[in-house]
C-alpha cells in the first residue's frame, strides 16, 4: 500500500493514540506466565503485539477478545501450563516478542524454533542468547547463533549476574524473565538505563524485585498474579504527532492518555530544548506506568544535540526528531545511537535516504547523523524500507513539505500505530 499525504493546515482539537506496544507485549507475557484472567485494556492491536499473541496461543495459552472496548483478557495458568508448540513460532517484525519469548522459552523445559519476517532475521540476536546459554539454555540459529531462525531447548536455569554490553530493554528483560522460571538470584546490570516497564509490570504481578542503580535483580520461582492492565497511549505514536504539530502553524492538539514514563520521554525533553511548546497535564499513574495528557502548539524550533544517557529514552523517536531538525534552524546532531542501525531497518541509513529525497541536508554519522534544518522540504517518492517509524516520520515530513508526498509501502505502519492515517484524516489532512 502507498500512502500519499498533502500539506496540511494546523492540527486542533484532542485525540487519543493506540495503547502503548512495549506495555501492551509484557502485559500479554506476564498474563500468559501468571495464574488468573488479566485483563488488558486499551490492548495495541497492532502486528508486533499480535504476534506475541499468536506465538503464545501456539503454546496453549487461551485469550478472549478484544471485546468491542478494545479490551484484551489472558488466561493465564502459570508457566509450568505452557506447552511445547508444534511448528516454528513466527514473531513477524517484531524484536520485542522475539527477545523476550527467548527469555521465557529459555526457562520452558521443551523445544522450540522462532523465526521472524526478512527484517527481523536480520537482526542481532546473540545478545540475548549468550546469557540465557549462560543460564543453562540450549540456543542455536543461523550466522554461528546469532540470527533467527533460532532453535531453544530450554528447562533447568540457573541465575546469573548478567552486565549487558548494550542498554537494551529487551536484552534486559529476555534475561529478567529467564530469570524468574531460574533457580537462584538473577540481576542485570546495564550501561545505561533502558525502558523499565518489565520491571513495574512484574512488581505490579506480585513479583518481588530490587532496582539498585543500574542494576535490576529478582529471585527466581516466584509466582505471578493476574491484574488488569490499563494500557496508556503509546508515547512512541504520540511522537508524530507531537512533531506535526510543532510545526504545521496555528497548531492546538493535546493528546490524551499518553503513558510519560521518565525511561520512555526523552522526545519531551529535546523537543522542548528545540523550542516546543508542549505542556503535560492531568498527571497520573495508571498499573505503576505514570501517564498524561499532552498539549502541543505550534513553535518554531532550533537545532539541539542529542546523544549519551538521553538516546535509550527516545532511541524509537530519533526518526520523526529527524524531521524536526530538518524543519528547525541551525543543525540538529544525534550521537551515541549506532544501535538504529539494527532496528526494523538501518534507522540512520533510511532516514538520510529518505529526508535527502524531500531536499533536507542530511548527513550520516558512525553513531548517529547531522541535519542542518531551516529548508522547506518539498514533496518526494519516498519508501518506508518497510520501517513502520520510517513510513510515519515521511509522512509527516510530507504534511510540512511543498507539494505531496507519497510513502511506498506503507501497510507497515500497522506495526505499532494502526488507525495512523485516520488520526490524521480526522484531523483535516488530505
Ligand atoms: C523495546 C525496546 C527497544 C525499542 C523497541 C521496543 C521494548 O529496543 O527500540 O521498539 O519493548 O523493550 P531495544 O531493547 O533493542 O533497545
Amino acid at each position: 500500500m502507498d500512502l500519499t499525504v498533502n500539506p496540511a493546515g494546523p492540527l486542533t482539537g484532542t485525540v487519543t493514540v493506540p495503547g502503548d506496544k512495549s506495555i501492551s507485549h509484557r502485559a500479554v507475557m506476564l498474563g500468559a506466565l501468571a495464574e488468573g484472567d488479566t485483563r488488558i485494556e486499551n490492548f495495541l492491536p497492532g502486528d508486533d503485539c499480535l504476534s506475541t499473541v499468536r506465538c503464545l496461543k501456539a503454546m496453549g495459552v487461551r485469550f478472549s477478545g478484544p471485546d468491542s472496548d478494545g479490551a484484551l483478557t489472558v488466561h493465564g495458568r502459570g508457566a509450568a501450563a505452557l506447552q511445547e508448540p508444534a511448528d516454528v513460532l513466527d514473531a513477524g517484525n517484531s524484536g520485542t516478542t522475539m527477545r523476550l519469548l527467548l527469555g521465557i522459552l529459555a526457562g520452558l523445559p521443551f523445544f522450540s524454533v522462532l523465526s521472524g519476517d526478512a527484517s527481523l532475521r536480520r537482526r542481532p540476536m546473540a545478545r540475548v542468547s549468550a546469557p540465557l546459554k549462560q543460564m543453562g539454555a540450549r540456543i542455536d540459529g543461523r550466522g554461528n547463533g546469532e540470527l533467527a531462525p533460532l532453535s531453544i531447548r530450554g528447562g533447568a536455569l540457573r541465575g546469573i549476574d548478567f552486565h549487558s554490553p548494550v542498554a537494551s530493554a529487551q536484552v534486559k528483560s529476555a534475561v529478567l524473565l529467564a530469570g524468574l522460571l531460574a533457580d537462584g538470584e538473577t540481576s542485570v546490570t546495564e550501561p545505561v538505563r533502558s525502558r523499565d516497564h518489565t520491571e513495574r509490570m512484574l512488581h505490579y504481578f506480585g513479583a518481588r524485585l530490587t532496582v539498585d542503580g543500574l542494576t535490576v535483580r529478582l529471585a527466581g520461582g516466584q509466582k505471578l498474579t493476574a491484574q488488569p492492565v490499563p494500557v496508556p497511549g503509546d508515547i512512541s505514536s504520540a511522537a508524530f504527532l507531537l512533531v506535526a504539530a510543532s510545526l504545521l502553524p496555528g497548531s492546538d492538539l493535546t493528546i490524551a492518555n499518553v503513558g510519560v514514563n521518565p525511561t520512555r520521554d526523552g522526545i519531551l525533553d529535546v523537543l522542548g530544548r528545540m523550542g516546543a511548546d508542549i505542556t503535560p497535564c492531568n498527571r497520573r499513574t495508571a498499573a505503576g506506568e505514570p501517564v498524561a495528557d499532552i498539549r502541543v502548539r505550534a513553535a518554531a524550533l532550533h537545532g539541539v544535540s542529542v546523544g549519551g544517557a538521553l538516546i535509550p529514552r527516545l532511541i524509537d523517536e530519533i526518526p520523526v526528531l529527524a524531521v524536526a531538525g530538518a524543519l528547525a534552524t541551525g543543525e540538529t546532531v544525534i550521537r551515541d545511537a549506532a544501535e538504529l542501525k539494527v532496528k526494523e531497518s538501518n534507522r540512520i541509513a533510511t532516514m538520510v535516504a529518505e529526508l535527502g529525497k524531500m531536499g533536507a541536508e542530511i548527513a550520516e554519522l558512525p553513531d548517529g547523523l547531522v541535519v542542518r534544518g531551516g529548508r522547506p522540504l518539498r514533496g518526494a517518492l519516498c519508501d518506508s524500507h518497510g520501517d513502520h517509524r520510517v513510513a510515519m516520520a515521511c509522512a509527516v515530513a510530507g504534511l510540512t513539505a511543498r507539494g505531496a508526498t507519497t510513502v511506498r509501502d506503507a501497510a507497515c505502519v500497522d506495526v505499532s500505530f494502526p488507525g495512523f492515517t485516520g488520526i490524521l484524516a480526522s484531523l483535516g489532512v488530505k
